[in-house]
């Protein structure tokens, strides 16, 4: 039987952990490494924003590294290119969520639901993460495909990044059947904007309190990634 819905998994925030990079940042500095992650991510989706509002593109790779340099200099700290370098391929390697490698599992003994990765990491970067990543790896069979933003040179949440996904997986017709399985709430409301359906994915169980745009929400909450299966079970 052929499955109706598509679930499309955000990379960066839901699959793998941006907080794992603290790792490697910690060896050169032990003390400022979590504090230096956090401004990392929040300064590379900033830029994502900023770049789509400035209809400027940038590879989400430059993005990244121009984010790292950024939230250096703020903590008074530099590194050589060298070592920037040695960051960024080792941001191909983020550690996975816990609730992943069991969800991915069983999600593969379920032949009839096509799941695809969806992200704002070029091709490159995100193949890389699902086709080398010691925790990624290991999965990649599940993902029938990888559908990056870089194809329509915008960021999430974009709705035309929405909607090249949709078309990606031959759903432009019928976006309803397009699941986005996400952790960042800015990306639930982009998907849920154009009409996909969503779920957001609470591990820290704070509730909706996303109020950008407030009639819209997710689908369903889940509190890990495991409970998505419970979701799809109903619906193939
Ligand atoms: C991604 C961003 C949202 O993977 O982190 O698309």
């Amino acid at each position: 039987m052929a499955s109706n819905i598509v679930l499309a998994f955000d990379l960066y925030g839901t699959l793998l952990s941006t907080e794992s990079i603290a790792r490697q940042l910690g060896e050169h500095f032990p003390a400022k490494a979590q504090s230096i992650s956090s401004l990392w991510r929040r300064y590379q989706l900033e830029y994502t924003w900023r770049l789509n509002s400035m209809d400027v593109y940038e590879p989400f790779s430059t993005v990244t590294r121009n984010a790292l340099v950024h939230a250096l200099a703020e903590h008074d700290e530099t590194l050589p290119d060298d070592d920037i370098t040695a960051l960024m391929n080792a941001y191909d390697s983020l550690s996975t969520f816990p609730d992943v490698k069991p969800t991915l599992n069983e999600l593969d003994a379920i032949p009839t639901v096509r799941a695809v990765v969806f992200s704002n990491g070029t091709q490159s970067m995100v193949s890389n993460s699902v086709r080398s990543s010691p925790d990624l790896a290991p999965h990649a069979t599940v993902f029938a495909d990888i559908v990056s933003v870089d194809g329509v040179k915008q960021f999430k949440p974009a709705p035309a990044v929405y909607l090249h996904l949709a078309e990606r997986v031959g759903k432009a017709a019928q976006l309803e059947d397009v699941w986005l399985v996400s952790g960042n709430p800015f990306d639930v409301v982009g998907a849920r904007s154009v009409g996909l359906n969503a779920i957001w994915v609470d591990r820290a169980g704070q509730g909706w309190i996303d109020a950008a745009v407030p009639g819209e929400r997710p689908t369903v909450v889940v509190r890990s990634l495991e409970e998505i299966l419970d979701v799809v079970k109903e619906r193939v």
